[in-house]
């Protein structure tokens, strides 16, 4: 088992690079076998969800070709099978999007019915509701969502009754291959539901409305091959902003898009942080303590659930107290007991923490209970003084690429190690 060692307390200055966005590549890298030919995808995060994503899609009988670390060619002639080993869906849930892929393009699909994940019970009813309205035949045998179309898939009106990420791709990937129009009402609009939506089109979809609440697909019965780059990752790079901010460091944020990362900007700023925005970057410089802000998590263009731990780490620095609302999942408060290790001062009460800010955290050995927890701890562990050691970064691994290596390269006295022996030898290293 790994483990980050970090000795806090310095401010993070410099520049960081942000890779593609982990979110998008999980449901493109899907959809790049809904057409026979070859699909060139770049800007691929290597991070452990996109190479578990990546075995899937190989053991169903496609062709996985790395061409580098952030590129890769898929070709899907060759799928034998249409159904997804419980394996993958037990380490990513987002194998599911295979299941939107698959019955889009073989109108049959069979994906393991993921369980819950630690931050909430994670029902996902309404893409099996979309499935259904699109003509799809759904059961649940065996542990599995076994969707199928004998008579092909027809498009229909579909209103989802609360905004979902998953369900809006998956449904969106289904409804490309299936005969006439789909409306999809109450859509997400996350930019990487976009993503998706313009990767499909460049491989012949017609799908007009992403990004807006109202998505409409006229079906088309074969796609071609594309070449794709994936967009930013706007929580690599919020959780980098948050980073700054927690260590009072000056940051540039680069190969960003900074229209994504309003709600986060427009957070910093009202706690007193100064935020620069370029074309393709953005600099966050924060030398003095922030004050106190109130935040409530809400689908995009509202502020992201998955950057809820990492600004709660910095407002439990800020002078005040601010209140957090958790409105998407209802367990992602589990960093706060570990937080407390660090000398914080909060208090949960429901989907609601209350964050009295304090002046300054102590290191302690804490475990990321999720992936964007860990990060947040992992920034709690830089901005505090002494060594912080983070178990667990298996979870940190599956969606930050070269975490300890970027955060090292502003400066952060960070390493991974994987005995107590290293951990000693980091402590007397850094003194
Ligand atoms: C995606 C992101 C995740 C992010 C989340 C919210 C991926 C791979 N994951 O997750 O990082 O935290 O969006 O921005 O892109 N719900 C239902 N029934 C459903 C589907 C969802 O009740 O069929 C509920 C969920 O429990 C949750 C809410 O809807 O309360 C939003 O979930 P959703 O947007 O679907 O999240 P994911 O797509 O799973």
């Amino acid at each position: 088992m790994e483990q980050y060692v970090i000795k806090g307390g310095n401010p993070l200055v410099g520049e960081v690079e942000i890779g593609g966005a982990k979110n998008s590549a999980l449901a493109i890298l899907s959809a790049a076998v809904m057409t026979d030919e070859t699909v060139y995808i770049d800007n691929l995060p290597d991070v452990r969800d996109i190479n578990v994503l990546l075995e899937a899609i190989q053991k169903i009988g496609a062709v996985v070709e790395r061409i580098d670390r952030h590129s890769v060619k898929i070709n899907g002639s060759t799928i034998g099978d249409i159904s997804v080993d419980y394996e993958f869906i037990k380490k990513i849930r987002a194998s599911y999007y295979l299941l939107g892929a698959l019955l889009g393009k073989y109108k049959k699909a069979e994906v393991p019915l993921p369980g819950g994940c630690n931050i909430g019970s994670r029902p996902i009813d309404l893409h099996l509701k979309g499935f259904r309205a699109l003509g799809a035949r759904v059961d649940i045998r065996g542990g599995s969502i076994c969707a199928n179309a004998e008579n092909g898939l027809v498009g229909k009106h579909i209103y989802l009754d609360m905004v979902s990420v998953g369900a809006t791709i998956n449904i969106m990937m289904a409804a490309c291959m299936a005969s006439g129009y789909t409306i999809l009402e109450n859509a997400a609009r996350e930019p990487h539901v976009v993503d998706i939506a313009n990767f499909l089109n460049s491989m012949g979809a017609n799908i007009k409305g992403a990004g807006t609440d109202v998505i409409r697909i006229r079906g088309v019965e074969k796609l071609h091959a594309t070449h794709y780059s994936i967009v930013p990752d706007m929580i690599e790079a919020g959780t980098y902003m948050m980073a700054a901010a927690a260590t009072k460091g000056d940051v540039l944020i680069k190969n960003v898009i900074p229209k994504h990362l309003e709600a986060t900007t427009a957070k910093l700023l009202e706690m007193g942080c100064e935020v620069q925005e370029f074309d393709d970057a953005i600099r966050v410089i924060a030398n003095k303590r922030l004050r106190r802000t109130h935040i409530k998590t809400l689908p995009y263009p509202g502020y992201p659930t998955d950057m809820q731990p990492q600004i709660a780490v910095v407002l439990a620095l800020a002078s005040g107290t601010s209140v957090v609302t958790e409105s998407i999942f209802e367990n992602r408060f589990k960093y706060v007991d570990e937080l407390a290790r660090m000398g914080s001062c909060i208090k949960v009460e429901g989907n609601t923490a209350i964050i009295d800010g304090v002046e300054g955290f102590t290191g302690a050995r804490v475990s990321a209970p999720d992936l964007r927890a860990g990060a947040a701890l992992v920034i709690a562990g830089l901005a505090a003084e002494g060594i912080t050691v983070v178990d667990d970064i298996v979870y940190i691994q599956r969606g930050y690429e070269d975490f300890e290596v970027k955060l090292a390269g502003l400066g952060a006295e960070i390493e991974k190690v994987s005995s107590e022996k290293e951990i000693q030898k980091f402590k007397l290293r850094v003194g």
